[in-house]
This record gives C-alpha cells, structure tokens and sequence, in this order.
C-alpha cells in the first residue's frame, strides 16, 4: 500500500505538471496564501452543485464554498441565467445603471444597520474604506482590532491575524504599524483599558462570530459589552461581515444578535460568486464620502458596482431573504461536525471538529486526553471557549494537517486548511461520505505512521 503523499503524487499527476509551470509564474506557486498545498495544490477543472473535479478528472465534495462566497454551492440556476444574459448586455457601461440600484436596496433592506452603501470590489477594499471612514468621522487615527480576526490583507489590519500574533508584518511601517492595537480576543476588560487610556482610537472593527469565521469563537454577549463600550467612549463599532453577511442569516451576525454596529463591511455572498464588496452604514457617516462633505473622502473603483457581479448579487440575494439557505447550511455544518467528530471519538484522536452555523474549524493534536470531540461519559466535551485563543485558530500540527488535507483530497473530499463551509448543495449523502474518508484517511495515516498511540 503506497503511503498518503505516494499516492497523491499518483493521483493528482496531471495537477503535478501545473505545478511545475506554475512555479515559474507565481510565489510559492499560488495566487492566494491559503491554496498553497504539500506536497503540491490540485488544479480545479469545473464545480457543480456542491462538488468539483480536478483536472485529471477527481472528484471532490467541496467544503471551501468560494472562500465562503458560494451559499447556494456551485453555479445555482438563477445566478448562471442571469450572468448569462447580463454578459450579451455588457460587462461595465462606466456609466451608472438600474441593477446597482436594485443591488443596494435589496441589501440595505436585508443589513439591519445600513441605511447607505459604497460598493467595493472586495473585502480589503472594504475594510479599509470603513476604517477611513472611522477616522474621518471621529477625527482620531487608531484602530483596535482582536488578535486571530481577519480583515483582509491591507497594511492597517493585517497584523495579529494568525500566529504568532504579535510579531510585526514585514513591510508595514513602524509608524502604520502602530495605528492599530491588536487586543486579545474576547476580554472587555482590555478592551475598556484600552479605551480609557489611549483617546486617540477612532474604531473597533472584529469579524462578529469571533476569528476566521468562528476558528476562535466569540458571542452576544462580547458584541454587546462592545457596543456598550464603543459607545460610552464615542468611538465606532465596525462589523466585519465579509464572511457572516447574509450567511450566518440574511441580516448577518447583526441580526442574528440583535447588535447594531455603526459601519458594516460586506463582500463575498453578497456578490453572488463573483467580485464584489461594500460598507453600509448610517446616512450621516456615509455622506463623509459625499462632494459636500467638508471633509470629504475620495474614492473610485474601476469595477465598483459591475453590472456582472450587481445581477450575481441579487439573485444571490433573492433567494438568501428566504432564510431558508441559511437553516440548511447551519443544519447540515452541525450533522457534518458530528459525523465527523465521532469518527474522532471512535479512533480515540485528540481531534475535533467545531463551529457554529455553516462553519466547519478543526483542531488537529490538542493533546489534551481528558478532552473528547463528543463524548460525554466521563471525559470533557471541547468547548472552544475554555481554550486561550493562542490553541485554537493556527494551532494543529501541520504534519497532521498535511496529511489530513491529502487524504480527503485522494478519498473524495476538499478541506480548506482551518476545514471550511457548507452551502445549500451539500446533502446528507455528502455528510456520510465525507466521514467515510475521515475515517480511511486517518486509518491510512496510522498505516503511514503520523498518528502514533
Ligand atoms: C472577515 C473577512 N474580512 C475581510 C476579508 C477579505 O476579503 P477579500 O478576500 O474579498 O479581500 C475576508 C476574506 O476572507 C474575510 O473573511
């Protein structure tokens, strides 16, 4: 029996010969950080429905959903009619058009704090609109944000975002680098430190259900003491709903919660698979970007508001009112984390699989054996909230990573690297045969010697 990584490199040949031209073009390879792969990426040839299929034609039931952006899976009806059609029409008029209307109503009816929107073309572009915004508004310059939580890559808030967090980000400047306080996740108390000694911090931005969509989780009651705090210190609370806007529900984790921040970043979903972003906020903070603001904020955007991802957008958003896709991916994330968890149990692994909505993290080798994924008989159940974040987002061995990742991929299942998200296409019959290949991949991975008892 060959091992693992034997067998991939058998398997996913054709990928293989990308690999080698691709070196020659891009860093590492890639054109993202998190699709880098050992011993080498696959090369996704088309996607249907909640599967894709490699190049040398593999398939795969996919859990990276489009980095999130896919809620209806891969290439819905509606949204393929309508691109379709909208193509033949043109693909940027330079010219403002009735869609980017439709667009932004149809949002700003769903986001419970928007009362006006800027569209963007991703969420970094977003982010850092909101945190100009901030800036403006308040008049003052620094920005706190929590340590694990992403915000896209831009030199104001990509520090702290992964491990180790407080090592500073080659080629940001010292000075940039700090405007922003990375806070430990979860803590009011540092937080309300922070506020009453430094009176220069224009906005608290966080991802609302806690570091890389729940990796490292957090909850009302944080969002809460938040916005009380924001609040009392009139400073701006931002929701960065990149990745919960219109997933975690249609309103996003600001409805689910019952919190109001003051500006929202979206991106991802709301585009409906193709590029797109935005802030929404209230009427007066949003006019800093107006010609008659005194002090104004520029901004441009060759593709903001394209007429291609605007028609994505709302029919993603058509169906995303329902609520109905949202109870589906949220039910069939929490069944696919109990499958999956009892295959740990059942293989006695210091493994879980964890989340909350349409989420899916997992942490490999906790090394902790008085913690079991599911069990309840007389062995601690995990709960994320009783680990210090610094053993939850970044924290799994990568050798088991590695393998772990490989294994699915040769039994028919694609992981993202922290484990993924679900959508509207993934079926029950997903569900068991991903735990079918959980369950071959660590029994090959005993067989290979990288989990030893
Ligand atoms: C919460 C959050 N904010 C911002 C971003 C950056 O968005 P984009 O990749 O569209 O620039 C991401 C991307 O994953 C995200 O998850």
């Amino acid at each position: 029996m060959p091992t693992i990584l034997e067998q991939y490199r058998q398997t996913f040949s054709p990928d293989f010969q990308l690999k080698q031209q691709a070196q020659s073009l891009f860093p590492d390879g890639v054109t993202h950080d998190i699709r880098y792969a050992d011993p080498y990426p696959i090369y996704v040839d088309r996607a249907q429905g909640s599967r894709k299929w490699t190049v040398g034609g593999h398939e795969l039931i996919d859990y990276w959903s489009g980095h999130g952006a896919l809620l209806l899976g891969h290439n819905p009806p509606n949204i393929v009619e309508a691109v379709t059609r909208q193509i033949q029409r043109g693909t940027h008029y330079g010219a403002c058009h009735r869609l980017e209307l439709e667009w932004a109503e149809r949002i700003i009816d769903l986001v419970p704090s928007a009362e006006h929107i800027r569209f963007t073309n991703s969420g970094t572009e977003a982010t850092q609109m909101a945190i100009r915004l901030a800036r403006l508004w308040t008049g003052k310059n620094k920005i706190v944000k929590f340590a694990g939580h992403f915000h896209g890559w831009h030199d104001s808030l990509i520090q702290g975002y992964s491990p180790p967090y407080d090592q500073p980000i080659a080629g940001i400047p010292p000075s940039t680098a700090a405007m922003t306080h990375v806070c430990p996740p979860n803590d009011p108390e540092v937080l309300a430190d922070l506020l009453a000694t430094d009176s220069q911090i224009a906005a608290v931005i966080l991802e609302p259900t806690g570091g890389s969509f729940g990796a490292i989780p957090t909850n009302g009651e944080f969002l809460r003491s938040l916005r009380q705090l924001t609040s009392e210190h009139r400073v701006l609370l931002i929701f960065d709903e990149v990745i919960t806007g219109f997933r975690v529900a249609p309103g996003g984790a600001q409805a689910h919660y019952g919190v109001w921040p003051d500006l929202t970043t979206l991106a991802k979903i709301m585009a409906g698979g193709l590029p797109g972003g935005a802030v929404v906020g209230s009427v007066e903070i949003m006019n800093l970007i107006s010609k008659n603001s005194p002090q104004r904020m520029p901004h441009q955007g060759t593709f903001n508001a394209n007429p291609l991802s605007a028609c994505a957008g709302i029919e993603m958003l058509k169906v995303a009112q329902t609520g109905q896709p949202q109870s589906h991916a949220n039910r069939i994330a929490a069944q696919l984390r109990q499958a999956l968890n009892s295959v740990v149990d059942q293989h006695g692994l210091d493994w879980v699989f964890y989340g909350e909505f349409s989420a899916l993290r997992f942490l490999l080798g906790h090394g902790r054996a008085d913690i079991r994924a599911t069990s309840t008989d007389g062995i601690s159940k995990f709960d994320p909230y009783d680990w210090d974040y610094r053993q939850l987002k970044g924290a799994s061995s990568p050798e088991l990573e590695t393998h772990l990742q490989a294994g699915l991929r040769l039994h028919g299942v694609d992981m993202t690297p922290g484990g993924g998200m679900t959508s509207t296409a993934h079926t029950e019959e997903d569900i068991a045969l991903t735990a079918e290949a959980l369950d071959k991949t660590i029994g090959r991975m005993r067989a290979d010697g990288v989990i030893t008892d």
